[in-house]
């Protein structure tokens, strides 16, 4: 596999720099904290976008709590679009029946992926459900899902880095930036 071009060539703008990403985790990770006092809270994070927000949210979350995994693809998404369905990759390794569970994500697009993952949880039985997603693209929404904490609300531009991939590649960049398209085509 021939090696992606540097970042550096790939980015339009940085359009949340780091600082201004920690400040707002550390203020959803409050507020978290406080809406969850005295619940047996577990977060389920999806991967593998998900994970630097996880990561980063627990250690601002001061409440006690549990984490566990699940990992989904859409059926015949490219980088920019999903379908309607999603395949379960990995399964999470807990029950959930009775447990608080918040869903953490990477972000919200068209709402597909969380759509579905949500029916899949509320059929186990949770006491609660409910979703942090880090980005939400509203004007890209074709199912309509609720979220409960969100970090950033964005314009629909295809974005990476913190978490997100440019096919798998600058998940590591602690900025999130938005992808210059004149020099970067996602695969259809
Ligand atoms: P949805 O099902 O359309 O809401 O898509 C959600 C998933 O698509 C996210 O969890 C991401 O993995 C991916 N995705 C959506 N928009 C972007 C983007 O701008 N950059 C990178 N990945 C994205
Ligand atoms: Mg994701």
């Amino acid at each position: 596999m021939p090696l992606p071009p540097p970042y550096q060539d790939l980015l339009a703008e940085i359009l949340i720099p780091e600082d201004t990403l920690q400040k707002r985790i550390g203020e959803l990770g409050a507020q978290i904290s406080r809406d969850y006092t005295g619940q047996d809270l577990l977060l389920i994070c999806i991967l593998r976008g998900g994970v630097m927000f996880l990561t980063d949210l627990i250690r601002a979350i001061e409440t006690p709590h549990s984490i566990d995994f699940m990992a989904v693809s859409s059926y015949g998404a490219g980088a920019r679009q999903t379908s309607g369905q999603v395949r379960i990759n990995m399964d999470l390794s807990i029950d959930i029946a009775g447990r608080h569970v918040l869903l953490v994500e990477d972000i919200v697009d068209s709402g597909n992926t969380i759509a579905s993952v949500l029916k899949l949880l509320q059929s186990r039985g949770p006491a609660s459900l409910r979703v942090c997603t880090l980005l939400d693209k509203p004007a890209a929404r074709q199912t309509p899902v609720p979220i409960d904490y969100t970090g950033f609300t964005i314009e629909s531009k295809f974005v990476f880095g913190y978490g997100l991939d440019l096919d798998e590649y600058y998940r590591n960049l602690p900025f999130i930036g938005v992808v210059d398209l004149e020099k970067y085509q996602p695969p259809k």
